[in-house]
């Protein structure tokens, strides 16, 4: 493990979060949308993973995946369960914090971050996506914090975010607020 992971305190909470739990991540609807659309033929980065069950899923379809996250229990998780249904030669997995790793390819067919947010995360993963590639991402608003005032504003989209941030050549294919969880998802093609 690369030395500044150890005490770092992201590593820890979700660590700590994911416990025991055998539990995998549902497959988010964002991945199932996304493999039904017109992709390049090339790998898909699942940022900020957990235990994905949308990289296995994207697996499953025959693609190559790029898992990044900062727990290794999410990780280990992901990849015992990669084993088990014989696609873990189609998933690497990277344990990272996001604050500094960056995509190390030339573009990515699908980027795909549920459940975090960070703006530079973000405009490095726009730039990533090929040409006719997508781009799906899911986080909280500021509607989150009505119900959890304690949550940072920085975790949190602001109005018209992410769409506002997407650089020149993006479509939005779909953005859509859910007010019963205080999340907004974005779909876009470049
Ligand atoms: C809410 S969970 C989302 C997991 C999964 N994407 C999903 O939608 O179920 C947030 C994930 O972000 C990861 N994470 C938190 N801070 C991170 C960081 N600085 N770098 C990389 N991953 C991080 C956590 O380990 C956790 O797996």
């Amino acid at each position: 493990m690369d030395p500044e992971l150890v005490e770092h305190p992201d590593r820890l909470r979700w660590n700590g979060k994911y416990g025991d739990a055998p539990e995998l991540s549902p497959v988010h609807p964002l991945v199932e949308r996304a493999l039904a659309l017109p992709m390049p033929d090339a790998d898909v980065l699942d940022l900020a993973s957990g235990p994905s069950g949308s990289a296995l899923r994207a697996a499953e379809a025959g693609r190559r995946v790029t898992a990044v996250d900062i727990s290794e229990i999410a990780l280990d998780r992901l990849g015992a369960e990669a084993r088990r249904r014989g696609v873990e030669s189609l998933i690497t997995l990277v344990q990272a914090d996001l604050g500094s790793w960056r995509p190390d390819r030339p573009g990515y067919a699908l980027i795909l971050c549920t459940g975090f947010w960070d703006r530079a995360v973000f405009s490095h993963a726009a730039g990533a996506v090929l040409p006719g590639g997508l781009l799906a991402w899911e986080a909280f608003t500021e509607a989150a914090r009505r119900a959890r005032p304690h949550m940072p504003a920085d975790w949190c989209l602001a109005p018209g975010e992410p769409a506002t941030l997407l650089p020149d050549g993006y479509t939005v294919l779909d953005e859509t607020d859910d007010p019963s969880t205080a999340k907004r998802r974005l779909l876009a093609r470049r």
